[in-house]
């Protein structure tokens, strides 16, 4: 991996040196996968789920046993989109192999109903997933499922953002999916999700397809402890100074979101020789000023009424009863039931959280430009 510009990195993982602690997590992961069980990684978004994956992955990599893959449901919208993301995740990790397309890949790859072109320039192969493969979701799951399995290494399979699997219109997907596991004992899986209460449901409802089939890892913020070293070695390595009590100020104001420390420390970064409170306030003022555009578009996707509950959400942090006369008075927010149905619908799109009995809106960022206007 090329060293990045900037020592504090903003997508993924960039190797282990940009990466701050999680020494605990990696070892409870390590544990878990390396005694059978399958993990279920949960936490708010933004605070590290996909980077700590990514960095687990190459620590089992490097120790020769394992083969890992990485597959995010993000843009899969339906079933067919989900097992075409896992097909071409499983064919851009195994199917490029310097001897050319085996026999094993050939197979897997007519099972699922999908085929292969090559460029006529360079002559990489790429794949061409059959409109054939919808309705045919399992067979293919299957064929991918046998070809994981005879791998001669043991396979580790992350599917990121896996709250979506709940949401498919075909009502037996999470059942497919569940059954899909059950049958390929040998594979691990870590299933991740940032939608905290869809995952919970998921693995934590007697009803549902998972339920207690993974063992739940809930991530945190990065302790200040940790983060205060991390973040004042990568100054010093360029000769910076940042202070331990402007850390603790951004860490504060970025409520732990590693995105956001991140963030605000890659500017400060790239800005200062000896930061300065006064470069901090300035830094986070330009950070949201560049959002504006982006935060503009919120109230027009809601409602008057949850955008004005939404907004009061923010500025009150940290609020414990949205329901309170004096917090519903102070906004003028009107009826408690017209409240409670606004933030209903506000955590139904993961904009409000509850956090141990503290509601919050779940982009930082979002909740310091709200709280300012
Ligand atoms: N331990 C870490 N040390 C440094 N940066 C991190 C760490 N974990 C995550 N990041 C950075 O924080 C941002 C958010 O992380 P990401 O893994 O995408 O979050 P999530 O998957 O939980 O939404 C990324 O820019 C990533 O580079
Ligand atoms: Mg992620």
């Amino acid at each position: 991996m090329k060293k990045p510009d900037n020592p504090f990195v903003l997508n993924t993982y960039h190797g282990k040196a940009y990466f701050c602690d999680r020494e605990d997590d990696l070892l409870i992961l390590e544990e878990h996968i390396k005694n059978g069980r399958n993990v279920v990684l949960y936490a708010w978004r933004r605070l590290g789920k996909s980077a700590l994956v990514q960095r687990f992955f190459e620590e089992i990599e490097d120790s020769g046993d394992y083969e890992t893959l990485y597959v995010d449901f993000l843009s899969a919208v339906t079933l067919e989109d989900a097992v075409k993301e896992l097909s071409q995740a499983v064919f851009d990790r195994f199917g490029k192999t310097k001897s050319g397309i085996n026999a094993t890949i050939q197979k897997m790859i007519s099972s699922i109903g999908a085929s292969i072109s090559f460029d006529p320039v360079s002559g990489v192969p790429s794949l061409n997933l059959g409109l054939n493969a919808q309705g045919h979701e399992e067979q293919s799951l299957q064929a991918l499922g046998e070809f994981l399995n005879q791998r001669k290494k043991r396979i580790v399979v992350a599917i990121d953002e896996f709250q979506h699997v709940a949401t498919y219109s075909e009502r037996n997907a999470e059942a497919m999916f569940r059954t899909w596991v059950q049958k390929f004992p040998s594979i691990r899986f870590i299933f991740s999700g940032s939608h905290r209460g869809m995952m919970a449901e998921m693995f934590l409802e007697k009803n549902r397809p998972f339920y207690q089939s993974a063992q739940l890892i809930s991530l945190g913020p990065i302790p200040l402890e940790k983060y205060t070293p991390f973040i004042q070695g990568h100054f010093a390595a360029k000769k910076k100074v940042i202070s331990a009590e402007i850390i603790e100020l951004i860490i504060d104001w970025s409520r732990g979101q590693t995105y956001t420390v991140q963030l605000i420390c890659n500017y400060l970064y790239a800005q200062c020789q000896t930061v300065k409170e006064s470069d901090f306030h300035r830094v986070r003022a330009d950070i949201l000023a560049q959002q504006q555009a982006v935060f503009a578009n919120f109230p027009k996707m809601l409602t008057k009424t949850q955008w004005k509950v939404f907004q009061a959400i923010a500025k009150e942090e940290p609020l414990q009863n949205p329901l309170s006369k004096e917090f519903i008075n102070k906004y003028q927010l009107g009826a408690a039931s017209t409240v409670n149905t606004a933030i209903k619908s506000l955590q139904k799109q993961e904009l409000v959280i509850e956090d141990e009995g503290i509601y919050l809106a779940h982009e930082v960022l979002l909740a310091r430009w709200m709280a300012r206007l």
